[in-house]
């Protein structure tokens, strides 16, 4: 099956934010993706998290929410949001849901692929990141969902692809990493079921190997001028 893949674009107004990330073009790249999306005719669409960033208001959070999951839903594609740090900051889960992006964990399946779909968007007291506020560098799969993914990797019958926005990958830097992500390596790791973890978060992008298994970190969408997206064949 074939996967179209960005990751935050975190879509707002501004020109430019920490010299390197130019916010406002996002929208211009995510409709770029998509027709090379529609174009090869991919089964799913992924987007790893952080749609949107710095919003003054409520109101123009949901404007920019909305403009980009209207070229989303305009390509008709089968697309799956993992929740990012950023999503929560402006937006509650059960807002997220009202547009039908939906709360992990959860199991989505396709040619006999499970994809695993978790949120670490959790703080070490385990109270998610919209409840508790965020804080981008303390990021904690609670220990239901780990029981959740344990039961999910049981359970398949094929191999697994786990979907996360932070990062399972101990190589990237330190505060885009999970901070259980050892103990979540070696559920994924003993299950023998998994060939491929996708992230996003750590926007340099990343692609290494753990135990056999490929740890993908998608680069961010919003950095630089050129459009950062890819289409996997898995
Ligand atoms: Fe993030």
């Amino acid at each position: 099956m074939k996967v179209g893949i960005f990751a935050d674009p975190q879509y707002c107004s501004a020109e430019i934010i920490c010299g390197t990330r130019y916010p406002r073009l996002s929208l211009g790249k995510v409709r770029q993706a998509y027709e090379q999306f529609s174009a090869e005719n991919v089964d799913l669409t992924l987007c790893m998290g952080d749609m949107i960033d710095r919003c003054e208001t409520h109101t123009q959070a949901l404007q920019y929410l909305d403009e980009l999951l209207s070229v989303i839903r305009d390509s008709r594609l089968p697309f799956i949001h993992v929740p990012g740090n950023h999503d929560y900051l402006d937006f509650s889960a059960e807002e997220l849901e009202q547009h039908g992006l939906k709360t992990p964990p959860y199991v989505w399946e396709h040619s006999g692929i499970r994809f695993i779909v978790l949120d670490a968007n959790y703080r070490s007291d385990m109270r998610r990141f919209d409840q508790a506020g965020v804080e981008w560098t303390d990021s904690n799969l609670p220990p239901e969902q780990v029981a959740f993914l344990s039961l999910a990797l049981d359970e398949a019958e094929g191999p697994c692809v786990i979907l996360v926005h932070e990062s399972l990958d101990d190589r990237v830097e330190e505060h885009h990493i999970i901070k259980n992500a050892e103990e979540i390596r070696k559920v994924i790791r003993q299950s023998g079921k998994v060939k491929l973890v996708i992230q996003g978060h750590f926007h340099p992008g990343a692609d290494n190997e753990i135990d056999g298994i490929r740890y993908l970190t998608v680069s961010a969408m919003c950095e630089g001028h050129d459009s950062r997206f890819l289409i996997l064949n898995i």
